[in-house]
């Protein structure tokens, strides 16, 4: 029997993504613990999902600390408590300092709602809308300094229609993320990931 992998869930606000995890992990039985679920917020939404399917939640409030240096040093204490094989970034919306990237390198994915390497940062559905682009999407990557540039594991694309506002343009994204992320993740838990030259290799 294959151990059992752990992964540590990082979360700010209403967790559809973690929820998306948790759900696809239970579906499919993956051999994996989520050990918790984290939040730089407490009253990020997404907690009381996580506590009522058992997982351990826990809060670091970024507000508490005067710099990052000292947000990230007690976030990895609370994240390296569970000893996890994977951290996800999971919605989850602080920039997070190149040592800490560096600690958890090949270990830690985000998901990102746009087809990197376009529209990096915030508010990606209103530059996708300004830039006039027909596709958008978005994209599952390991995390580097580099913001928003990781390695691409996975990216799924949906068209721009006539008549879209943000908040469509969103919901039909966010739909896409709810399956990409589950699948990258489920893609490192079963080893299949490696990294070549910036790029992702996926084992077939
Ligand atoms: C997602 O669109 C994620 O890609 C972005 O913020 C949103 C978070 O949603 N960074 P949720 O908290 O997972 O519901």
């Amino acid at each position: 029997m294959r151990a059992m992998k752990s992964i540590v869930i990082l979360i700010s606000g209403r967790g559809s993504n973690m929820e998306a995890i948790v759900r696809t992990a239970r579906a499919e039985q993956w051999p994996v613990r989520i050990a918790a679920v984290i939040s730089n917020r407490p009253d990020a939404a997404g907690l009381a999902f996580a506590a009522q399917h058992d997982i351990p939640v826990a809060v670091v409030p970024n507000k508490n600390y005067a710099t990052r240096e000292e947000f990230d040093s007690a976030l990895k204490a609370e994240i390296d408590k569970f000893s996890p094989d994977l951290v996800v970034l999971a919605g989850f919306l602080r920039i997070l300092t190149p040592a800490f990237v560096e600690y958890y390198a090949g270990r830690m994915l985000n998901i990102h709602p746009s087809l990197l390497p376009a529209f990096p940062g915030l508010a990606t559905h209103r530059q996708a809308l300004d830039a006039g682009v027909k596709v958008h999407g978005a994209t599952v990557h390991f995390v580097t300094a580099h913001l928003d540039h990781g390695p691409i594991v996975a990216q799924a694309v949906v068209p721009i229609l006539a008549g879209d506002t943000e908040e469509i343009l969103a919901a039909r994204v966010l739909e896409q993320e709810h399956l990409i992320l589950p699948r990258a993740i489920r893609w490192f838990i079963e080893g299949k990931l490696s990294i070549e030259n910036g790029c992702v290799h996926i084992a077939s």
